[in-house]
């Protein structure tokens, strides 16, 4: 017998669908289990696993343990690309080594409020950053033929009442700000699966959302791979076929709801829908499940290798964010510390367990915690202690953690304060030891009421099982830190543009209204001219680097021109480096209110001490476009559009205007 898994894959789904009953057909529209479907061995169909998560594979759904990642944020912190895509590859072979073909991530909801526990899921609140990292995890994803599932589409930025309410939210919004990185993961990288959030989007729940799953995702964006539900999220939707129609593929987990084997065949021999329509789904859903079956001759997997961790290691190290350095107190070096003081309730914990912080969390063969990384680190050279009143440099290590409550899905967080005895612990330390770092160890922004008087913050965010090695390197200069912050940190929630009042945030049982609109993170700083804490882009290093003059090709734009801007960069400092050099556009007369400046365009870039280069950024007219909320259109207005280029969103060394029209 031939089974369906050799000839051209059009072809065999095709022959499959002849050949199935209506019966077996409706039996493959929800799933068996928590994390797999169910086959027909008649057809020699194999069941089709899939496995959590964005950050590494689950343990939950692989009863496995596997190479713990960086969490998400901690990738939007690293601006890179090409990390992203080794990371995709390295997480699509654990999957596969494990049995999954489709692998559950990455999330790129946007991060529009500090609160939702899932922030360090997520990698930032600026779609061009997401959209990059998106394309480039799914690329990594799927060259080894595991399916990317990109979630939570759409609109689904908090955990409070996630089952149960609707974000009411513009179609502006949608389009500049929460659809970027579905689009450009269906557009760039041709992702094979898509993820319904449990939300309601204006009022219809996500996964029977026809307008977003039908008419946005498959027809203009041209998506070809199948939707599957969020777990448990069709509870909530009405009839199957109506979930049908607007384009739901598959129902996850266990029986089903709406996709419930006795209620599907009821409503089809009511006539409900058609079995041309049921055909029509499941070719999505069957093209995906043969072409990534293990039986489909993929080469194996493998999972916690010594290059998983290595790059695990790489990438905790890229994300780690240098917030503060007065008086150049990092690094530390080995030949001048002699007794180093390590405190603090994030110095020695684990966090690579299984489910903590939720499904994206994955249980490590082993983990290096900050404290085991830094007593590698300096060996018998210097001595670890506990009190920082008789040490030469403090370091505490302070942070939120898994609970529900704090960076962890299944609720949100009520403050972006840390427990008040961490505030306390940060002060009591600098009072006894003026060389104090403070080391945060979380996955979201935080207050730091402290901030002025610590001479060195550090960010770490979740940085996995390799993360104390990566910390060390940092600490101690053996890496030198280039992440900067995906996501502003204000200074108090109030200055959040998602918690002026309570309908914004966290709304009530059944809506939450997104009224800020495209005034998402720095969007929303800029145009109150408020100053955060720390400002989106923000990052030092232990070199420095010079921006050369901006040369501009031409500075009157054409519809059709590709806008070329070239400069030289230049690392000043001593250190070997690498930066994240960051352009932003901003309309100066625009015909809507739109953002001071947007990120349009960025490019992280290593250079030795002493070493310069041309970079060279290419502009499409769409870095100009805004979503018309009359005509429901991209559009660009005419006129003068200032283009900024800098460090951070709120350290721009270069401006030029150019003109369009
Ligand atoms: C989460 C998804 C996850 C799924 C399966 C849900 O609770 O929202 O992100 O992939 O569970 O574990």
């Amino acid at each position: 017998m031939t089974t369906p898994y050799e000839g051209d894959p059009d072809a065999r789904v095709q022959s499959l669908l002849r050949e199935m009953t209506v019966d077996e057909k409706l039996s493959l529209l929800a799933g068996k289990s928590l994390f797999r479907t169910k086959g027909i061995p008649r057809l020699a169909l194999a069941p089709m696993k899939l496995s959590d998560g964005p950050r590494g594979v689950g343990f939950h759904s692989s009863l496995r343990r596997c190479t713990a990642f960086p969490t998400g944020i901690a990738l939007g912190a690293s601006w890179d690309p090409e990390l992203a895509r080794e990371f995709g590859e390295a997480l699509a072979l654990e999957a596969r080594a494990v049995g999954a073909q489709v692998i559950l991530g990455p999330a790129v909801n946007i991060c529009r409020t500090p609160l939702n526990g899932r922030t360090f899921e997520y990698f930032t609140e600026d779609p061009e950053l997401n959209s990059r990292l998106a394309v480039e995890v799914i690329r990594g994803i799927q060259s080894t033929g595991v399916a990317a599932c990109v979630k939570h589409y759409a609109a689904n930025n908090q955990e409070t009442n996630r089952y149960r309410n609707s974000s009411q939210v513009s179609a502006r919004a949608l389009r500049e700000i929460y659809l970027p990185a579905f689009e450009a993961a269906v557009r760039e990288a041709d992702v094979w699966s898509v993820m319904a959030a449990y939300n309601a989007v204006n009022g219809v729940a996500a996964c029977e959302h026809k307008p977003l799953l039908h008419d946005i995702l498959r027809q203009e964006y041209g998506f070809s791979g199948f939707v599957v539900s969020d777990w448990f999220a069709v509870r909530r939707t009405g009839s199957g076929a109506s979930c049908l129609r607007a384009g739901l593929n598959l129902e996850m987990p266990g029986r089903g709801s709406s996709y419930r084997h006795s209620r599907l065949k009821r409503e089809f021999a009511a006539g409900a829908f058609s079995e041309a329509e049921l055909d029509g789904s499941l070719r999505h859903l069957l093209r995906i499940w043969l072409r990534t079956s293990p039986e489909a001759g993929h080469p194996a997997g493998r999972r916690n290798t010594p290059e998983h961790q290595q790059l695990a290691r790489r990438m905790a190290a890229a994300g780690i964010t240098l917030l503060r350095n007065k008086g150049g107190l990092l690094p530390l070096d080995l030949a001048g510390v002699t007794r180093l003081a390590v405190v603090g309730p994030r110095a020695d914990k684990r966090i690579c367990r299984p489910l903590y912080g939720g499904s994206a969390g994955v249980w490590s063969p082993y983990e290096i915690t900050p404290l085991q990384g830094l007593r590698e680190l300096v060996g018998d050279k210097c001595e670890i202690v506990s009190d920082p009143g008789t040490a030469d440099a403090a370091i505490v290590f302070i942070g939120l953690g898994h609970r529900i409550g704090g960076d962890s899905e299944g609720g949100d967080r009520k403050s972006m304060q840390l427990p008040p005895e961490q505030d306390a612990l940060v002060r009591k330390t600098v009072a006894q030891n003026a060389n104090t770092i403070v080391v945060l160890v979380s996955g979201s922004p935080l207050e730091m009421p402290w901030a002025d008087e610590v001479p060195a913050i550090v960010m770490a965010w979740y940085p996995g099982m390799e993360g104390g090695r990566a910390i060390a390197d940092v600490l101690f200069g053996r890496v030198n830190p280039g992440g900067k912050l995906p996501i502003t940190f204000p200074r108090t929630l109030a200055d959040s543009p998602a918690h002026s009042e309570p309908r914004r945030f966290p709304g009530d049982s059944r809506e939450v209204w997104y009224d800020e609109d495209i005034f998402v993170g720095y969007r929303h700083f800029d145009r109150r001219g408020i100053e955060p804490l720390f400002p989106f882009g923000h990052g030092l290093s232990y070199t420095t680097f010079t921006y050369g003059a901006l040369a501009i090709q031409n500075s009157s734009w054409k519809p059709d021109d590709v806008l070329r801007l070239s400069l030289q960069l230049t690392n000043s400092g001593e250190r070997d480096g690498s930066e994240v050099v960051q352009l932003y556009v901003g309309a100066r007369a625009p015909s809507l209110p739109r953002p001071e400046r947007e990120l349009r365009a960025f490019r992280k870039v290593f250079l030795r001490a002493g070493e310069s280069r041309t970079l060279e950024f290419d502009l499409t007219a769409r870095a100009l476009a805004y979503y018309c909320p009359e005509s429901l259109r991209w559009r660009i207005d005419e006129g003068d559009y200032t283009v900024s280029i800098g460090a951070s969103s709120r350290d721009l060394r270069l401006q030029a205007t150019v003109s369009y029209g």
